[in-house]
């Protein structure tokens, strides 16, 4: 008998869709439809490429609605912001695209008239790719686009609990002319597919988004066959405000860093840290704009924040409240919850806690949930202390209108993405990624199709 998986509404606990896993032997068949088809997909030049991939952007904007109502049913996610992740996603295939026909070689200037020394790219092979239920779309688009414009092929798990936006965008590529073993998907246990994509001799890379001690398992796994990989791990953001920072600009683009998707984003914020003269002005303005989010079913008209996951991010939400409460914080907004295990669904109201200190689990695990820690500091280089003293070096924030506190904040904080009076750097032509235990690896920008490529380097020698 086949495995079957539910995929539930996380703000009604209702069962959408019953989708089959795919058997380890259909797994190994499409791994190796994929390794065998790369000589093919390889070969079609890059402006044929790009030209496809256009079109399945053109593809997935004509079904942005019918894309973004599926995200929200899988997901939870408001539906403005489900919306907002189909055109991001777009956005990565668009770059993509371009950046297909942008992969260039060199020659290095020879040191014996005899010989020519010539650099050239191609595409690793297979890449299979490993995706989050948070963004189940914009991180699928952005490995599959840089794979595909490399010339790779591709295949992807999608998280169980959001698997049908990706397949949905994976048949729309379809549509779009991309061939079926180009870009595949299979659905199964995570551990299992993982297991059987670190094992494949065909597989070449493998791209994964999501917690830091499967990415390590992965990377463990992967050296066996010495597999290219692109890690990206979990975050534990900083949002730094400093003396001389506008308190109202802070506050709104906490807001929007914070609160993204339920505050279930690897570069929420996670630990504010304001200077001691304007924390309290900051927590009070902070925890009045908080009260103003609506919490509901994404699909409700005015919902900014919509339900957990599922039981097991919602407990873990829940401890971090309580044991920061317990410790001595003071709750300014939230610390309210709607769930019920019966039916299961799991909603924390967007909560503000104040006066938090060092010893509280908030200030050392990702919470990934709606909650804003805020934390006081005295100098600035306390702030880089605090900001710097966890394994994560993914998104950092820093709120300050001075040039040297911001030159200063940008040369110190150890984090791959930073937003200097910004609560939203990601964008497709820019790379994201992090330092340390956050990950390996960039994707976006310059940077997002490089490690799709090789380096091939060739000397002519007896010129
Ligand atoms: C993530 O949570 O990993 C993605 C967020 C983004 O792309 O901004």
């Amino acid at each position: 008998m086949a495995e079957t998986i539910q995929v539930t509404n996380p703000a009604t606990g209702e069962v959408i869709k019953e989708i089959q896993a795919d058997s380890k032997e259909e797994i190994k068949q499409k791994l190796e439809n994929g390794h065998k088809f790369f000589k093919e997909w390889s070969n079609v030049n890059a402006h044929k490429r790009a030209r496809l991939l256009q079109k399945w952007s053109q593809k997935v904007r004509q079904h942005k609605d019918e894309l973004a109502e599926l995200i929200t049913k899988e997901n939870g996610k408001p539906l403005k912001e489900a919306q907002g992740e189909v055109l991001y996603s777009c956005a990565y295939i668009d770059w993509f695209a371009e950046e297909a026909k942008r992969i260039y070689g060199r020659t290095i200037p020879t040191h014996m008239e005899s010989k020519r020394l010539i650099v050239t790219k191609e595409p690793v092979g297979l890449v299979a790719a490993i995706t989050p239920w948070n963004f189940p779309a914009a991180m699928m688009a952005r490995k599959a686009a840089p794979a595909l414009a490399a010339g790779c092929t591709f295949i992807v798990k999608p998280a169980s609990e959001t698997p049908l936006s990706g397949m949905r965008f994976i048949e729309l590529a379809h549509e779009a002319g991309i061939p079926e073993d180009a870009v595949q998907y299979v659905n199964g246990r995570g551990s299992v597919v993982g297991d059987l994509f670190t094992s494949s001799e065909y597989v070449r890379k493998i791209t994964f988004t999501g917690s830091t001690p499967v990415g390590k398992s992965l990377i463990r796994n992967s050296a066996e066959t010495v597999k290219h990989v692109t890690m990206e791990l979990g975050g534990h953001a900083p949002l730094i405000v400093a003396e001389d920072a506008d308190i109202d600009l802070a506050v709104e683009q906490t807001i929007s860093t914070k609160f993204r998707n339920s505050g279930q984003t690897c570069v929420c914020a996670n630990r504010i840290i304001v200077h001691e003269s304007i924390a309290d002005e900051f927590a009070d303005k902070l925890a009045e704009a908080t009260n103003k989010l609506k919490t509901g079913n994404g699909f409700e008209e005015g919902t900014d924040i919509g339900p957990i996951i599922n039981e097991q991010g919602f407990e873990k939400i829940k401890e971090h409240i309580e044991d920061a409460v317990e410790k001595g914080a003071e709750v300014a907004a939230g610390q309210e919850y709607d769930s019920d295990k019966e039916k299961g669904y799991f909603f924390v109201k967007p909560t503000v806690l104040k006066n938090v200190t060092p010893e509280m689990t908030i200030m050392h695990e990702e919470t990934f949930g709606p909650v804003a820690p805020i934390t006081s500091f005295q100098s600035i280089e306390e702030a880089v202390e605090i900001a710097n003293s966890t394994p994560y070096g993914l998104a950092a924030y820093f709120f300050t209108n001075d040039y040297r506190t911001g030159t200063f904040l940008h040369e110190n904080l150890k984090f791959g993405i930073l937003g200097w009076n910004d609560g939203g750097p990601s964008a497709a032509h820019a790379p994201f990624g992090g330092m340390k235990e956050s990950g390996l690896g960039r994707e976006g920008g310059l940077e997002g199709i490089e490690p799709y490529l090789e380096t091939k380097y060739l000397s002519i020698g007896g010129y």
